[in-house]
């Protein structure tokens, strides 16, 4: 995995801090038993870097929030040990506390009172100093755009002022790591980018962000760092552009012709660069590991038999063709006609 330092977990584990990981996850397993036995947390490893915005994205009921209730402290694994910074999570909780905001999927406002209110009384809850508590939540009105609303009950909100508002709380106390499960979720499109330029300021200000998500939109636009988790289990950690190149298919360029000529078909399979090549009605459709460093050759052939090109596009793997490719079953549940394709990619 990338960066990945092995920390043991024997005691005082946590207590150097690392200049490179802030939080270091180690064999996290959470079984749920109840009428049923769940095991919503399956054996992840991994570490989030300082500073970085990191997303566990996966379907629902992959373990997404069970693995933020435990990194939170709200939830005892049932084996397996974690560092949030210098600190054990089963050893001292109340020191994560301290240096953690947290924004869980299911809003915790109190609709009752003003925005003004509601950071009032949580900036109590997390000790913030009395003498300056109401600069500060002026300060984070503004950051969320509602100092005009700051004297007005939070039930007279959109669900985008709202989440908003439960974000900057998140940060009253200028935590190390803020955590927020599901930003986004049951936003319109408009909140929803709002919301991720928050997100991305607030990044800007050194916080490391831990999010959750089943949207690879947000996950590609925000995240540097992703962790696809599903049935409990991390399948893939890395940089988008590296968790894109692990589909071997790569690129799909399609190259629109008029007339068509059997050398060219020949000459273009003959690039070593190239995976496969077939004639789809009246197009050429390419596979290719990197799509842009091949065309110029295929355009070349083109002119070289005097075949005009009538369109070209260039389709990239999406997060979604990831997923896929990793779990065969798409991210919304979905199960298609794909066959499941096995796992293995765990970093
Ligand atoms: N308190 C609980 N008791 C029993 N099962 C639970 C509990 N919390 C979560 N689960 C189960 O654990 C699995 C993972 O849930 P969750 O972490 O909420 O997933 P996600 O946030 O990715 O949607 C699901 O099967 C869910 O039903
Ligand atoms: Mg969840």
């Amino acid at each position: 995995m990338r960066g990945g330092t092995a920390h043991s977990s024997g005691s005082g584990a946590c207590l150097t801090p690392s200049t490179e990981s802030i939080i270091r996850i180690e064999h996290i397993t959470k079984i749920f038993k109840n009428r049923q036995t769940v095991v919503a947390v399956d054996d992840v490893t991994f570490e989030v870097q300082r500073g970085e915005i990191f997303g566990l994205l996966g379907p629902n009921g992959a373990g997404k929030s069970t693995l933020i209730r435990i990194l939170t402290t709200l939830l005892q694994p049932t084996s397996g040990t974690a560092c949030v910074d210098t600190y054990d999570i089963a050893r001292d909780p109340e020191k994560i506390r301290g240096i953690i905001g947290v924004c869980p999927q299911n809003s915790t406002l109190d609709v009752e009172l003003t925005a003004y209110d509601n950071l009032e009384f949580y900036g109590k809850l997390v000790n913030v100093d009395d003498d300056t508590l109401d600069a500060r939540i002026w300060q984070l009105l503004k950051m969320a755009d509602l100092a005009d609303r700051a004297h007005m009950k939070v039930q007279t909100f959109s669900g985008g002022m709202r989440r908003k508002l439960e974000i900057v709380r998140a940060f009253i106390h200028h935590p190390l790591i803020l955590f927020l499960d599901e930003p986004t979720i049951g936003l319109d499109p408009e909140s929803r980018r709002e919301v991720w330029e928050q997100i991305a300021s607030l990044n800007a200000e050194k916080t490391t962000i831990i999010l959750t998500t089943h949207y690879m939109d947000e996950a590609e636009k925000l995240c540097h760092r992703i962790a696809f988790v599903d049935k409990g289990r991390l399948i893939a950690l890395d940089v988008l552009e590296n968790l894109k190149r692990l589909i071997p298919a790569g690129d799909l360029l399609e190259i629109g012709f008029e007339t068509m000529n059997e050398g060219v078909v020949s000459s273009i399979r003959q690039d070593g660069l190239i995976n496969s090549v077939e004639v789809k009605e009246q197009k050429l459709v390419i596979s290719a590991k990197n799509g842009s460093r091949v065309l110029p050759a295929i355009v070349a052939i083109f002119e070289k038999f005097s075949l005009p090109i009538s369109s070209i596009s260039i389709h990239s793997p999406s997060l979604e063709d990831v997923f896929i490719y990793l779990t065969g079953r798409k991210l919304d549940g979905g199960n298609g006609d794909l066959k499941p394709a096995g796992r293995g990619r765990v970093p």
